[in-house]
C-alpha cells in the first residue's frame, strides 16, 4: 500500500508479522495520524478487531489468523482462542473462515506464524485477481461510486472494490471516484479517500444522502465490497449499501460486488440468515467527545445491511466475474482449496 506519511511505504500492509510481533495500522486514527501498533497476545488482537483498530472483512480475517498464531505460540487452548476471536464481530464471514483455516493448519503441524502469513498473502493474491477481472469492466472516463472502505486497509493490501479501480488507473484509464462518506464511522471519507489521495486517483467525497443525486447525474458503475455473501447471492455490506443497490437498479447503473471466496458463506441459503452487527448509539449521537443529539434521543446503529441478489449485476471474485446464479463456481474453488474435491 502506498502511504504518503511513511518512509517505509513499500512494505506497509493493514496487518502483518515482523520480528515475533503482529503489527497493524491503527485505522481509527487515519487520516490525521499514521500509527503502527505491535501486538504479542491473541487477546490484544481480539480487542483490536472489536474496537475497529483493524476492520474490513478480509483484514479482520487476516488479523484473526495472526491471533490464532499468537495463541498457538503461547500454548493457549486453540478452541478457547477460536471462540474469543470469533466472538469479536458477528457479520464478516472472513473472520470465521480464517480461524477455521488456521485450526486446520495448526492441527496439521504447520508453523503458526508461517501459516498466518500465508493466509494473509493469499488474501492479497485474491485481491490482485479481483483487480484484474474487475478492471476489464471499467471503461475509459468512467465515473465510479463506492461505499465504505473496501481498499488496501480492509484487505491486508490492494483491496476488493478498490482493486479494479487501482488496476484501471495504473493501466492509464482516466477515472473518477465518488466516495460516500459512510456515516457513522466515516470509513469512506477517512480511509477510502486517504487511499485514493495517496495514489493520486481523482475522487470526491460526498455525503451518503447525495448518492442518488450523483447517480442521476452520471455514475457509470458502482463497486462495493461485502462482509458476507449467502448461497443465493444475497449479501451484507456496510449500512447504506442496500439503498445504493436499489437506486442503481432503478436508474440502470451496473452494481458490482467485489469479494474473495473467503467472504462467501455457503452454509446459509439466503441473506436473511446473516447476523447484522449492532454497534453503540454513541457512534451516531456523538462526534468525537461532543454529543450533538438531544439528551433524551435514542439512536439505532446497525453496522451493515443486507442487499438481495436480484440487485447485483455481478460478483467480481478471483474466480472471475459471476452472475448471482453462477456463484456455485466459487463453492467449487473453495472445496478444491480445502482438498475436498
Ligand atoms: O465495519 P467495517 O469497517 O469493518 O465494515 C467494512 C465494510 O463494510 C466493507 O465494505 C467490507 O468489509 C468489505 S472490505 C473488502
Amino acid at each position: 500500500m502506498r502511504v504518503m506519511m511513511e518512509d517505509e511505504s513499500e512494505n506497509i500492509r493493514a496487518v502483518w508479522h515482523e520480528n515475533g510481533k503482529v503489527r497493524m495500522i491503527d485505522q481509527r486514527l487515519l487520516p490525521q495520524e499514521f500509527r503502527i501498533i505491535d501486538l504479542t497476545d491473541y487477546l490484544q488482537v481480539a480487542e483490536c478487531i472489536k474496537n475497529m483498530t483493524v476492520r474490513g472483512a478480509p483484514s479482520i480475517g487476516a488479523a484473526a489468523a495472526y491471533g490464532m498464531a499468537l495463541a498457538a505460540e503461547g500454548g493457549v487452548d486453540l478452541d478457547r482462542a477460536a471462540s474469543v476471536l470469533k466472538g469479536t464481530r458477528p457479520t464478516a464471514y472472513d473472520l470465521f473462515y480464517a480461524v477455521d483455516n488456521m485450526i486446520i493448519s495448526l492441527e496439521r503441524g504447520d508453523d503458526p506464524m508461517e501459516a498466518a502469513s500465508k493466509y494473509a498473502d493469499r488474501v492479497i493474491e485474491r485481491c490482485q485477481l479481483i483487480g484484474k477481472y474487475g478492471a476489464t469492466l471499467i471503461q475509459e472516463g468512467a465515473h465510479i461510486m463506492t461505499h465504505c472502505n473496501a481498499g488496501a486497509l480492509a484487505t491486508v493490501d490492494v483491496g476488493t472494490a478498490l482493486a479494479p479501480i487501482r488496476t484501471a488507473w495504473n493501466a492509464g484509464k482516466h477515472i473518477f471516484v465518488y466516495v460516500s462518506e459512510t456515516r457513522p464511522r466515516l470509513q469512506g471519507m477517512k480511509l477510502t479517500a486517504w487511499e485514493l489521495y495517496n495514489e493520486g486517483i481523482p475522487h470526491a467525497i460526498i455525503v451518503d444522502g447525495a448518492s442518488g443525486h450523483f447517480m442521476r447525474k452520471g455514475v457509470d458503475m458502482i463497486l462495493v465490497g461485502a462482509d458476507r455473501i449467502a448461497s443465493n447471492g444475497d449479501f451484507a455490506n456496510k449500512i447504506g449499501t442496500f439503498d445504493k443497490a436499489v437506486l442503481a437498479n432503478e436508474l440502470g447503473i451496473p452494481f458490482y460486488v467485489c469479494a474473495p471466496i473467503s467472504t462467501f458463506d455457503f452454509s446459509i441459503p439466503t441473506g436473511d440468515h446473516i447476523v447484522i452487527e449492532d454497534r453503540k448509539e454513541e457512534e451516531v449521537t456523538m462526534i468525537g467527545n461532543i454529543r450533538l443529539a438531544p439528551g433524551e434521543s435514542a439512536a439505532l446503529n446497525p453496522s451493515f445491511d443486507m442487499t438481495p441478489a436480484k440487485y447485483v449485476t455481478g460478483f467480481i471474485t478471483e474466480a472471475g466475474v459471476l452472475r448471482p446464479s453462477e456463484i456455485g463456481r466459487v463453492r467449487r474453488v473453495k472445496l478444491q482449496e480445502a482438498g475436498e474435491i
